[in-house]
């Protein structure tokens, strides 16, 4: 199991665990529970935040050891002063499952309560703290035989199990962090396909484990070769062909708005289980990242498991189109000419842009079965990505302002940022081919808005929106909701599309 806490919620006035956290707020201003705590302990935590001049800002704390009269062996203080957003929330809870740190004592107490705070922010701040310290638990230690007998021994410490949120009111606070838990299986199982290692996850696991998920209302359906060629998507199989392990594209569909026949909302993901860059093979260093090459499909994954399991109200498609690139005997040359499902050509000038061919496929496919309100796609598609933006924003490709807006808006609100980059006519010349409707390539500039273009020449009349992940799906760094390679990064990006805009009828 990768989510490694259990969330409970309690009364206020329930007993505290062993270590226990409580929240202060600006200048270390402690709420009513806290307060009648500090009174109890004879002023003990007043007395220590004086003394480390403790001033309550997020990310800082204190700690105190046997406090006096308490029915905790250790309690922490922990900042939570200023005005804080949702993400904010979120990475408060990460930072307190953190101070709380591996011990012995396998459950703590969070005491959720501050100054001035409404019922309704109260729950607020416990759900998402709750759910941001179940982030930061994710681990990934399938393949650590090490570890998982030391822990059988009592060897190593085992963390934090149970985390107690002692709100004023446990069924509100329950209530409103079940469809956060629902959003945080959906980043768990996104970070979880990420990690996972390429012998162990090609096209045909990919699409097992989705197959295998049971989550009530979600549709699943698995496409295999000979349905793929009888749609005729040549580009995603020649990508497919030089692989022993067989494409498949899977479908899933989340049909929870009140009229069933909406228009759905439509995700796409690049599903590269792994990327040698075939023919035109990669350099060795650093090659075992490109079994992260299937970020996209893990993030529309995550995605739809999250919308079905808080019963979203809105009807979402979810595809993902997963291929192993591998160099071989059969394998695609630079200058073949593969004819797409659209009907449109393409010269393959290097192997290594595979990305963008099955999601020609997939993104056609999307368009024609589904006509749906919008198409986000999510990839790691270029190298290039990095270069222009780094780890900190996805690149943002659309021929819509209003979905890009709200795709902003979505990414400050949550901290998975994106940033709007350029298509014009121009850089659409590029990719023009002396012998096919273009090539997939555009030479050495601009690389990602070359990829963004290709896949332009597949839209329709359909609103769309591109997210090149290359540099935030994995490897993205360490941070107070994520200590995981793969980030599960999109997941709660595109939830909160979702449910900012799209969870009322069209209008
Ligand atoms: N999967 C890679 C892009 C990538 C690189 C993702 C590094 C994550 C980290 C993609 O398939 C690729 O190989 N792109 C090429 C395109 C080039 C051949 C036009 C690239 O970016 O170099
Ligand atoms: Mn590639
Ligand atoms: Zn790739």
């Amino acid at each position: 199991m990768p989510i490694e806490l259990d969330v409970k919620f309690v009364p206020l006035s329930a007993s505290h665990q062993p270590t226990t956290v409580v929240l202060a707020g600006k200048d270390g201003a402690l709420g009513a529970a806290a307060q009648s705590l500090d009174n109890k302990a004879g002023q003990a935590l007043r007395h220590a935040m004086e003394a480390a001049e403790f001033k309550g800002r997020p990310k800082t704390s204190i700690e105190l050891l046997a406090p006096p009269r308490l029915d905790t062996k250790r309690l922490i203080i922990a900042g939570a002063g200023g005005e804080l957003d949702s993400n904010d929330r979120y990475n408060l809870g990460g930072a307190v499952l953190a101070a709380i740190g591996a011990r012995k004592t396998s459950t703590a107490s969070v005491v959720v309560d501050l100054p001035e705070l409404s019922a309704s922010k109260a729950v607020d701040l416990a759900a998402d703290l709750a759910a941001g310290a179940v982030l930061r638990s994710y681990t990934f230690k399938t393949y650590q035989t090490k570890h998982a007998e030391d822990e059988a021994n009592g060897g190593a410490k085992p963390g934090v199990k149970t985390l107690f949120l002692h709100v004023a009111d446990p069924d509100k606070g329950s209530e409103a962090y079940a469809e956060r838990a629902a959003l945080a299986r959906g980043v768990s199982m996104a970070r979880d396909l990420v990690n996972e290692p390429p012998n162990t996850l090609g096209p045909v696991e990919f699409a097992e484990r989705l197959k295998a998920l049971n989550v009530p209302g979600l549709e699943v359906e698995v496409l295999d070769e000979t349905q793929l060629a009888d749609l005729k998507m040549g580009a995603l199989l020649g990508v497919a062909q030089g692989s022993e392990r067989p494409a498949r594209v899977v479908v899933m569909q989340w049909n929870g708005a009140k009229s069933k026949r909406a228009r759905p909302v439509c995700f796409v993901g690049k599903g590269v289980t792994f990327d040698t860059g075939g023919i035109s093979l990669k350099p060795g260093a650093g090659m075992e990242d490109m079994k992260g090459d299937m970020g996209g499909a893990a993030c529309v994954s995550g995605l739809m498991l999250a919308l079905a399991g808080r019963k979203a109200n809105v009807n979402a498609v979810g595809l993902v189109g997963l291929v192993e690139n591998m160099p071989s005997g059969k394998a695609q040359r630079p200058g073949d000419i593969v004819t797409t499902m659209s009907g449109q050509t393409v010269e393959i000038i290097n192997t290594d842009a595979e990305g963008r061919l099955v999601l020609a496929d997939v993104l056609w496919y999307a368009q024609e079965r589904f006509k749906p309100r919008f198409i986000v796609d999510l990839a790691t598609l270029t190298g290039a990505i990095m270069v222009a933006l780094g780890k900190e924003y996805a690149g943002l490709f659309s021929n819509n302002d209003r979905l890009s807006e709200e795709l902003s808006r979505a990414g400050e609100a949550t901290g998975e940022k994106v940033w709007r980059m350029p298509l014009a006519k121009a850089y659409d010349k590029l990719i023009d081919s002396r012998f096919a409707d273009m090539k997939n390539t555009g030479g050495r500039h601009g690389g990602s808005i070359t990829a963004a273009q290709f896949l332009l020449r597949f839209i329709k009349d359909t609103p769309w929106a591109h997210l090149d992940i290359a540099g935030t799906a994995m490897d993205s760094g360490r941070s107070d909701i994520n200590q995981s390679w793969g980030s599960g990064w999109g997941v709660r990006l595109l939830d909160r599309l979702v449910s900012d805009n799209y969870e009322r009828p069209e209008k």
